[in-house]
């Protein structure tokens, strides 16, 4: 891996334009208008956004929040993590989720979780490489409301 210079920044309304590119990079298509009304997370103290920016333009986002259930303490976990095709390998997925877990250990949190599927090409490799152990395999299910 060659590192890149990247600034990792809380993402803000201006970043809606980009954020739903890489919406659709993450598989999940999104228009402009949609990820700006989401954005309303960035309000949310149990929740944040942040974004990889290289040379002034937006190339990743990891966004991470407070799980509490009553079966366990409150820990993190990421909703997702992206890093724009044509700039991975570079060590920005490393550097954005070494941001999320900064924010949720400044929240006094001890473990952050990641769900990944199993047809993500590549992302089986990158979380053990990058310190994350697997705890388990499972299936998620929709329930229509
Ligand atoms: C997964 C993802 C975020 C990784 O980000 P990245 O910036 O490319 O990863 P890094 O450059 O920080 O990689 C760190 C290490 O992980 C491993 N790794 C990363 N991608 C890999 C791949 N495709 N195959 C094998 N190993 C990989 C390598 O060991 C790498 O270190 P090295 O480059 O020194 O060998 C990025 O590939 C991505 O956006 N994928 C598409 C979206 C996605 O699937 N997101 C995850 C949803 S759960």
């Amino acid at each position: 891996m060659s590192p890149v210079r990247a600034l990792v920044r809380k993402a803000t309304t201006a970043d809606a334009d980009a954020l739903a590119g890489l919406c659709d990079e993450l598989g999940y298509a999104s228009t402009v208008s949609q990820v700006r009304d989401r954005l309303s997370l960035l309000d949310d103290l149990e929740r944040t956004l942040l974004v990889a920016e290289v040379e002034g333009g937006l190339v990743g986002f990891v966004d991470v929040h407070v799980q509490r259930v009553v079966e366990a303490d409150p820990y993190a976990e990421v909703g997702g993590l992206v890093v724009k095709a044509g700039r991975r390998g570079e060590g920005l997925g490393t550097a954005m989720l070494a941001a999320a877990a900064e924010w949720g250990r400044g929240r006094g949190l001890t473990v952050m979780w990641i769900r990944a599927n199993l047809t993500r090409e590549g992302v089986h490799d990158f979380y053990p490489a990058v310190g994350c152990r697997r705890v388990k395999d499972q299936r998620v299910y929709e329930y229509p409301l």
